[in-house]
């Protein structure tokens, strides 16, 4: 073979070599041997540029504890000098060169043998990332130093390749375990209850409050504006908690008439008013273990007030038309969608009834507030109503981007009702804009027909307008609690403040 084709053949075999396996550690052992073996030299290390300072990763002719002892500073030795300034060194005998360090200690024959030394730097571009050097013995026949080094540094741009790649993966793999671990840590702690849809930081806070409360008999106010889930939250209280196995009793203070609303809550003797023909159970006493949910609070009368706030305190009431004093063990849960702060100041909600009743108090926030729940509800609604329905009902991008955009006055009940309505009603498996109820498809430019004012879509910039005044409203004006809720930062909230020259009524 002459000495081209042995060039070439050991640039071709270490090349497959450096590219053979994913384990950069061996492939670079395999090549220092392979070379050594190839261009008969004594000794091939590797050393990698590891925290400023080189250290020998791979070698052939060194015992493992001789590599461990080849750590090399910046500028140390004459490898140090070849990692700092990036240029080969060749010694044409090392028994004559000061600067060899010999570190290792494998050359135990320094002085009787005669060695070359050839270093040349591992470069990636610019960046050193480490040196090859190899120990060759000048007795054998026919060597060149001047051919050694030139192969030397076609070698060392493979090893550089190779030294690169591996960084760069093992770079993204810690990236993406990093990633991985903030993940874990971030779900870690996080709440989940069945059947409830949303992961924003506005749920998230629920769902820690309903786990804290759940086991305990404390009594919950929910407060929340119409269709953000308050029974649902009622619900999943009374059945995450000890009293699973009991009745969950559900009373709608604002669907009864006033009149009766006595006798539903506290119930009646046989013959207590005309009309009642039987003795019938009250709500709280057919709530007795369990838990009674008390939703509109708000709308109970002023002359009921007092005889809740009795139960509330005692734990005991009459039926109506009986003197018999009924003791009962029920957890509480009342429900607004009204402010009671506003109506305590106009004297329509006893103070004391809203002491004994806010004791934890969970407010449910507006979809609008958690617009990133958006998606994950389409998703779970359309799911649930496929099934029901056997359908396979999908949105196009352009409905589904409709959906994302509306507001949602009717908080998660019209989602609710949206998605199920379109289920059924669309004709294809694939829902477009025109499939979407009127008020949604509103904010959909293209089919408001020219000229026709009273169909304009609401501007968005209206709609940005009102998002922000209400964040302000619920925050009680805080900016940075404002921006959080919208998303935004504070900084971004207060030029738009300035733009749409929002300000807080006096
Ligand atoms: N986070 C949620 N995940 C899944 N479904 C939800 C969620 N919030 C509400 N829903 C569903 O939306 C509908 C309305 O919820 P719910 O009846 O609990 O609201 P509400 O606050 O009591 O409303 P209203 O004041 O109108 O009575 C229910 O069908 C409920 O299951
Ligand atoms: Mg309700």
């Amino acid at each position: 073979m002459g000495k081209d084709t042995t060039e070439l053949t050991v640039v071709y075999e270490i090349s497959k070599l450096l590219g053979s396996s994913l384990d950069i550690n061996r492939t670079l052992k395999m090549t220092m041997k392979f070379l050594c073996m190839f261009l008969d030299l004594k000794r091939a290390t590797i050393a990698l540029m590891q925290d400023d300072e080189l250290a020998i990763m791979a070698a052939h002719g060194l015992t493992r504890g001789e590599i461990e002892l080849g750590h090399y500073k910046k500028g140390e030795g004459i490898m140090g000098q070849v990692g700092k300034s990036g240029y080969p060194i060749v010694i044409p005998n090392i028994r004559d060169e000061p600067f060899f360090l010999n570190k290792t200690g494998a050359r135990h024959d320094i002085k009787s043998e005669d060695v070359a030394f050839l270093c040349v730097p591992i470069k990636f571009g610019r960046e050193i990332l480490g040196v090859l050097s190899v120990d060759r013995l000048l007795n054998s026949k026919g060597v060149s130093l001047d051919e050694d080094l030139r192969l030397l540094k076609i070698i060392s741009a493979l090893i550089a390749q190779a030294v690169k790649l591996h960084r760069q993966v093992q770079q993204e793999k810690q990236e993406l375990i990093a990633q991985r671990d903030a993940l874990r840590f971030e779900l870690k702690g996080k709440y989940k209850i069945d059947n409830v849809v949303g992961n924003s930081p506005e749920m998230q806070a629920v769902y820690e409050a309903v786990h804290r409360v759940a086991p305990s008999k404390a009594t919950v106010m929910l407060v929340g504006e119409s269709g953000t889930g308050k029974e649902l939250i009622a619900r999943a209280i009374h059945y995450m908690g000890p009293r699973a196995n009991e009745q969950f009793v559900k009373l709608n203070c604002a669907s009864i008439p006033e009149g009766l609303l006595e006798a539903e809550l506290f119930g009646h003797e046989k013959g207590a008013f005309t009309g009642a023909a039987n003795l019938r159970k009250g709500r709280f006493e057919l709530a007795h273990r369990g838990t009674i949910f008390l939703d509109e609070i708000a709308e109970l009368t002023p002359t009921l007030q007092p005889k809740l706030l009795r139960v509330l305190q005692e734990r005991e009431f009459e039926r109506i038309g009986s003197e018999r004093t009924i003791k009962v063990d029920v957890r509480v849960i009342a429900a607004t969608s009204r402010n009671l702060e506003t109506l305590l100041k106009e004297g329509k909600f006893r103070e004391d009834l809203y002491y004994r009743l806010n004791v934890v108090p969970i407010t449910l926030p507006p979809l609008r507030y958690r617009r990133e729940d958006i998606s994950a509800l389409i998703e779970f609604f359309l799911d649930k109503f496929n099934a029901e329905n056997a359908r396979e009902a999908k949105l196009s991008p352009d409905a589904l981007k409709l959906m994302l955009e509306y507001p949602w006055p009717g908080n998660v009940r019209e989602l609710e009702n949206t998605v199920e309505r379109m289920v059924i009603m669309t004709p294809e498996d694939v829902v477009v804009p025109e499939h979407l109820p009127l008020n949604i498809r509103a904010s959909m430019p293209q089919t408001t027909p020219p000229g026709d004012a009273s169909r304009q879509p609401m501007p968005l910039m209206q709609i940005e307008r009102s998002h922000i005044v209400d964040a302000l409203v619920k925050t009680g004006w805080v900016y940075a609690q404002a921006a959080r809720v919208l998303g935004i930062t504070p900084r971004q909230i207060c030029y738009k403040v300035k733009k749409y020259g929002i300000r807080q009524a006096q």
